[in-house]
């Protein structure tokens, strides 16, 4: 996608280092990281500098390229990245396609740069099959950052937003801020005014009133774990806009790659929850008028504070799935046609 008319990739290799925005600094600053090894690349998506589903695994794949690029061991390499964060099972998605090419330092990259094309391709092509669920001003409301930051290109529920807006259906976006990392305030804003797509921020307790109030058409977000039998994991948060949604009879729809459903997880408990540190409840980060990143507390000292990173949504509280092989019914029988359509045309 373009920044400042500038076609951009949230990650890229490099021979001196994998390249990638660090989304913590933005909306105030536009920084490129370097990670120059396997540690390097572990932090960056423990600290959140890179983060969404898609994308932490394509920064994995490209970590377990440059510990081969670097004949260094890969399995305690494999390791490290694979214990960063617990919930996205893209994490190995993008880690197992890099190993099947070892020991191959070079068709290790190969297949890096094949995942990440792979994802950018499926983004599109869940843009694509999702265009069906827009009319003309159609009222989104999406939670997190699902866009292209989030996976390379065009993004998961941000994608057919995208495809929308170019398609001129000028669609609008209801924003949910996303306590405590604030990507929806920071990072889906920042993408929507890139690409000129309307939209409003909200606090992330406004969603249910906005439903009740029938100023939404439809709920669109993306997903870090789908189970076999299509319980969703995804920022906490999203659970209680399905709630919302279905009480109020409006459409929720995920949007995701087949590369994060997990049919080893046979249901949502199955799936582990990220618990991050109290510090990011018990403080608001910004950045004041020079730029420079703040932090701010907004609780008395010696308050306890509990930080689960993502929730889960019952199947039955969702109307579809948005992939790259079309929209599935949310149900264990729609998962595995998924499957069976992508193996149908890859043959
Ligand atoms: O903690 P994050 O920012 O990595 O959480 C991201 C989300 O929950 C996204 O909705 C999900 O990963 C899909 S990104 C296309």
């Amino acid at each position: 996608m373009k920044v400042a008319g500038r076609e951009t990739r949230a990650v890229w290799w490099t021979a001196d280092g994998i390249r990638f925005i660090d989304q913590r600094a933005l909306p105030q600053r536009f920084e490129i990281g370097v990670a120059r090894s396997v540690e390097d690349v572990a932090r960056a998506i423990e600290a959140m500098a890179v983060r969404g589903a898609p994308l932490i695994g394509v920064l994995a794949g490209y970590g377990l390229a440059l510990a081969a690029a670097r004949g260094e061991p890969l399995e305690p390499a494999y390791q490290r990245l694979a214990h960063t964060r617990p919930t996205a099972i893209n994490l190995w998605s993008g880690l197992d396609a890099v190993r099947a090419a070892a020991p191959d330092s070079a068709a290790m990259l190969r297949a890096a740069r094949g995942f990440d094309a792979a994802e950018a391709a499926a983004a599109e092509a869940i843009g694509t099959h999702g265009l069906s669920l827009f009319h003309h001003g159609t009222r989104v409301l999406t939670h997190c950052n699902a866009g292209w930051l989030a996976v390379q290109d065009w993004g998961t529920a941000l994608a057919p937003v995208y495809k929308a807006a170019r398609a001129g259906l000028e669609p609008f976006v209801y924003v949910s801020e996303t306590r405590p990392r604030l990507q929806g305030s920071r990072l889906t804003t920042w993408e929507l005014a890139q690409e000129g797509v309307a939209h409003a921020l909200i606090a992330d307790n406004a969603a249910a009133h906005f439903i009740q109030r029938g100023e939404v058409d439809l709920v669109l977000t993306g997903a870090d774990r789908i189970a076999a039998n299509a319980d969703v994991a995804n920022k906490v948060g999203t659970y209680m806009r399905a709630l919302a949604a279905r009480e109020h009879g409006v459409a929720f729809y995920v949007a995701a790659p087949l590369t994060t459903i997990d049919r080893g997880a046979p249901s949502g408990e199955h799936i582990p929850i990220e618990q991050r540190a109290p510090a990011e409840v018990l403080n608001v980060e910004g950045a004041d008028d020079s730029g420079t990143l703040a932090r701010v507390r907004v609780a008395p000292e010696g308050t306890t504070a509990l930080n689960p990173a993502f929730d889960v949504t019952p199947h039955r509280l969702i109307t579809g799935i948005v992939t790259e092989v079309g929209i599935i019914p949310a149900t264990r029988e729609g998962i595995e046609e998924a499957f069976r359509r992508r193996a149908q045309r890859h043959g």
